[in-house]
């Protein structure tokens, strides 16, 4: 495994919730840290919680003027982990908006497409880029689990392929269970800890992540120079019941 010390890591979606886990984890590991998202406030308050030692920018990954912009600021790195993301749709098919799933689309598979292409001119050799996918590919919420269950499903595929295309650059998935992230709040407010309590109460593992849970699946995959095309579940094992 190679060591994190000194490398330059961009976290796009690390001003919350996995993403801010992830970033605190490199950290850690003596990295350096851009954390991404769009919320200028949101990014002001993620710096405080990481203790001031990150740079972040303010992008919007459905914009590509902001994504080229991102990385032109961002110079040289060594690893790409996104996390970005917003909650899923939660209506049955029936009922489908289509603005709603689109904007849904471009922000998740689309931003993550952009996220790459450019992303490539200011990786240095060594370098991987990792994108999030999830629970809900395995086990979609009924009713409305299948728009999101088919773009998370499809990152497995996206990475098989860039693996090749890009390579020797590395490119892998992390598929996370359920998180206990502001995204749940966001979700399901109140009901949150309901769900949760009859979740670890089935899962293997017996309890819900927290980030800090699931980032050492990322450091583990930015380290490893012999992963690639990969995807990494942690998810307490979750897809066994
Ligand atoms: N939490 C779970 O249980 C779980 C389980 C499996 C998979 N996942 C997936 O993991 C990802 C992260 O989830 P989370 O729970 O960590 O969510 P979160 O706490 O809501 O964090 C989402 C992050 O993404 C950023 N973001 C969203 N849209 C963006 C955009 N267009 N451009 C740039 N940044 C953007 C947000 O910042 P701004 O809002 O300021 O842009 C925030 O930093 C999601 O894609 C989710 O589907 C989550």
């Amino acid at each position: 495994m190679a060591p994190l010390k000194g490398q330059k890591i961009v976290v796009v979606g690390g001003s919350s919730g996995i993403g801010l886990g992830v970033a605190k984890a490199a950290l850690q590991n003596d990295a350096e840290v851009v954390i991404v998202g769009r919320s200028p406030d949101r990014l002001k308050a993620a710096e405080t919680a990481l203790g001031g030692r990150v740079k972040s920018i303010a992008a919007d990954m459905t914009r590509e003027v902001d994504i080229a912009r991102l990385f032109d600021e961002v110079g040289a790195f060594d690893h790409l982990v996104s996390t970005a993301g917003t909650p899923p749709p939660n209506y049955p098919i029936g009922d489908t908006d289509m603005d709603f799933v689109r904007g849904f689309v471009d922000n998740k598979l689309i931003g993550a497409v952009m996220l790459a292409k450019h992303a490539v001119r200011g990786l240095k050799k060594g370098g991987s880029m990792i994108f999030t996918s999830g629970i809900n590919k395995d086990r979609p919420p009924v009713p409305g689990g299948s728009v999101v269950s088919a773009i998370a499903g499809s990152f497995s595929y996206f990475a098989r392929a860039l693996a090749q295309e890009l390579a020797p650059t590395r490119i892998n998935i992390v598929s996370p269970g359920w998180v206990d992230t502001p995204m749940w709040d966001e979700l399901v407010g109140e009901a949150k800890s309901g769900y949760f309590a009859a979740m670890a109460g089935r899962v293997p593992a017996g309890k819900v992540a927290a980030p800090a849970d699931v980032a050492p699946a990322y450091l583990y995959l930015m380290g490893n120079d012999f992963m690639t095309g990969e995807t990494i579940h942690i998810d307490g094992g979750q897809r066994l019941v």
